[in-house]
């Protein structure tokens, strides 16, 4: 179990998970010694595989490396017990380097301007898709608890684009309606809050039109560690994701292709009006 509670991304994996029990299960159990050897060996492999997929990316700025190095180390557990957080922001919540750097790429492959997030923590894909845009680009990133906004700014602040990303504090779907008030277009949306929000946020881009014409929204943990497709409740609020992968399905408007890479990441383009 301990395993499964880091930030690697075959711990996401149900795969990876039902193997973990297949080894501890065989442990005492007269199972021949071949087929212990090929439990361990198809371990083995899923973390060899992260391994290589990190390894063949490119590497983080060193702003991102510190801010990575440095939500690992934030001590989370007092900051909570102190009150300067409102919960316990477990480090797994970080999309990590893999990640960010895909969305970095779309970011810069989409010629990007205007940047959303839903859900900053400590900012690594605010800073990743940050280093993606122009000299006038901008990021907003949405954060509902002051004491992690806090954080991310002490982290974002060291980097030299670190001034292109505004945090806007308070519930998403409230900041939603501000920004949808004041008339702003985003070319990337990045959806990574509460899960329990995904729906709502889907369809306020949509109906407040948030998102500009052939603009691209990329939402995280849409595999939910393997809810989804295994038919397993593993995870709390994993059925509000099938939910909203069923509705994306659905969306005849969008391009959309689903990628297993970490928790899953759902990439959907608005087609051109
Ligand atoms: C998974 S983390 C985001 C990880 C981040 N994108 C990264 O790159 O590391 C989700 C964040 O969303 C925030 N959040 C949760 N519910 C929210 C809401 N209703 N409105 C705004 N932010 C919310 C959490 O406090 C948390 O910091």
């Amino acid at each position: 179990m301990a395993e499964r509670r880091d930030d690697r991304s075959y711990s996401f994996d149900p795969v990876y998970r039902h193997l973990l029990r297949a080894r501890d299960l065989s442990q005492n159990a007269d199972v021949p010694r071949d087929l212990k050897a090929e439990i361990n060996r198809a371990i083995e492999l899923c973390q060899q595989r992260w391994q290589y997929c990190e390894d063949q990316t490119t590497k983080p700025s060193p702003a991102l490396a510190h801010l990575i190095k440095e939500t690992f180390a934030y001590p989370w557990e007092d900051a909570h017990k102190e009150g300067r957080v409102s919960y316990y922001a477990t480090p797994r919540m970080l999309t990590g380097n893999l990640e960010a750097q895909l969305i970095k790429l779309i970011t810069n492959a989409s010629k990007a301007n205007m940047v959303l997030e839903i859900g900053l923590y400590t900012g690594c894909s605010s800073l990743a898709m940050a280093e993606a845009l122009p000299k006038d680009g901008k990021v907003v990133s949405l954060e509902i608890d002051k004491g992690i906004a806090d954080v991310a700014r002490s982290f974002l602040n060291r980097s030299p684009v670190g001034n292109k990303i505004e945090i806007m504090i308070g519930p998403a779907l409230n900041s939603l309606e501000i920004l949808a008030e004041k008339q702003v277009k985003f070319d990337v949306i990045f959806i990574d809050a509460d899960k329990t929000g995904y729906v709502q946020y889907y369809k306020t881009i949509f109906e407040k039109d948030l998102l500009a014409s052939e603009g691209t929204i990329i939402v995280d943990n849409v595999l939910k560690d393997g809810d989804p497709y295994s038919g397993e409740e593993y995870e709390p609020n994993s059925g509000a994701i099938s939910e909203f992968n069923e509705m994306v399905l659905r969306d005849k408007n969008v391009h959309k292709v689903m990628i297993p890479v970490r928790d899953g990441v759902y990439l959907i383009r608005r087609m051109k009006d």
